[in-house]
């Protein structure tokens, strides 16, 4: 079976039309300024906003485009009277915020670390575990909701589990991702207002954590275990507090969002059972697969970085001090790099979509978010269910940049065969 593609120069039959399930989503706006201009000055904002893939890609990679603000550098915000664990100085600790010199180690150091986890069966058995135990409920079920029911408990669990954290019941993992999706809010610069009382509250969780660890003979193979070994992260109390947040919430949501978003494209575009079958009959093309959806509907719609100097590119002038957002949603349906961009094309080569970022902030968890990606969409496959629509509206976070779904309902239809 072929789904075809509305892009009148496409030829390929692994396409899924996604046209359709565009206008659904109210946070796809720097798709649209993409295609008229590559970069334009947002005067509401007062910052450039950059969409063409070649301009992102390069800026990317130019240090003196620096993610720290620029009343960081000179140290000024560490003299202000703030709460040692206020919102302001828990965030600014964590690596994305670290000092240049420290920056590229600390990252390098939490990748192997990552890497090293990936590679243990702990964590490959948690993940398989819990997504059929989740599947298995929801085989049960006539409707579900994708986001509450499975995307979100699912993705707290492994991000607890890759960083050491004990929870009670699924009731404390949700009320740990609300705490933390305050620290991801602020972080990308969208005022949480009373949510960011959730900072301070999971700063209790994973302070309760070190001590206990700390009380502990044995080192588990877990990310706590190798924050408190670095000299770069255990600088102070503050910082393991602020980068065991930043591990949660950088885990979580993106991934919670990549499933949600995922899953509603396929759907919406009446294309579940379609992939399926694909996919079943050519496991190979599920990494593919990922790539896509990671490209189509980016997770992490964009990165802000400030200028260190007056900074130009052919006919750009970025001056001092201004803040540039660097859309990477933009970038990864630039139709000067991805023919057909809004059509999903497993055998898109290469893909070089910027969904995990690049340079010295690229997203050291990429590895792991694909691993975790194609397992939990093989086993949903796998799983004999077939999602279609239902009339219950979803339901979008506020934050733009990465707040997605909180709420998409499906019919689950049981397809009686177990492939
Ligand atoms: C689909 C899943 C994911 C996506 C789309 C994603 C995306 C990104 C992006 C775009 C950045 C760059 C931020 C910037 O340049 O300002 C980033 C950074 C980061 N990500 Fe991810 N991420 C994902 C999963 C993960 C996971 C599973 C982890 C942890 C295990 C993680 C940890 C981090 C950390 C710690 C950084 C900051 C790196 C630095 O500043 O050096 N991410 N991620």
């Amino acid at each position: 079976m072929e789904i075809p593609s509305s892009c009148p120069s496409h030829h390929q039959g692994n396409a899924v039309d996604l046209q359709q399930t565009q206008v659904l989503s109210p946070h796809r706006c720097s798709q649209t300024s993409q295609h008229e201009e590559p970069w334009f000055f947002d005067t509401l904002h007062k910052q450039w906003v950059i969409t063409a893939h070649v301009l992102v890609k390069q800026m990317l990679l130019d240090t003196r485009l620096q993610a720290r603000p620029p009343e960081q550098h000179d140290g000024a915000w560490l003299s202000r009277q703030q709460a040692p664990y206020s919102p302001q100085v828990l965030v600014r600790e964590q690596l994305l915020f670290f000092e240049a010199s420290e920056q590229e180690e600390a990252a390098r150091q939490l990748r192997r670390a990552i890497n090293g986890l990936l590679k243990s069966n702990t964590l490959q058995q948690q993940l398989l575990a819990r997504t059929s135990d989740l599947l298995a409920s929801l085989a049960t079920q006539e409707h579900c909701d994708i986001v509450q029911q499975f995307a979100l408990p699912l993705s707290t669990q492994l991000s607890a589990a890759l960083l050491g954290l004990e929870w009670k019941d699924d009731a404390e993992l949700v009320q740990w991702a609300a705490w933390s999706n305050a620290f991801g809010d602020y972080t990308s610069g969208y005022d949480a207002g009373a949510a960011l009382a959730g900072i301070f509250q999971f700063s209790r969780v994973c302070a309760h954590a070190i001590k206990v660890r700390r009380e502990r003979k044995e080192s588990p193979h877990d990310l706590l275990t190798f924050l408190l070994a670095s000299p770069l992260f255990a600088r102070s109390e503050q910082r393991l507090i602020a980068n065991m947040q930043m591990v949660f919430a950088a885990s979580h949501i993106t991934t919670e969002k990549a499933l949600s978003s995922g899953i509603q494209q396929l759907v919406e575009a009446g294309a579940w059972h379609h992939v399926r079958e694909e996919i079943l009959a050519h496991p190979a093309l599920l990494s593919s697969f990922v790539e896509e959806l990671l490209r189509v509907r980016t997770p992490t719609r964009y990165v802000a970085r400030w200028a260190t100097e007056d900074v130009s590119y052919e006919d750009l002038h970025i001056g001092r001090g201004q803040r540039v957002v660097l859309s990477l949603e933009a970038a990864n349906v630039d139709p000067a790099v991805f023919a057909c961009p809004m059509d999903t094309e497993w055998s898109r080569r290469p893909n070089s979509h910027v969904a995990f970022g690049a340079g010295l902030h690229a997203c050291p968890g990429a590895g792991l978010a694909r691993q975790e990606l194609q397992l939990i969409f093989r086993l949903l496959f796998q799983a004999a269910v077939d999602f279609q629509p239902t009339d219950i509206a979803p339901i979008y976070r506020d934050n733009p940049n990465l707040g997605g779904l909180s709420s998409y309902y499906v019919t689950i239809h049981s397809l009686g065969v177990n492939k």
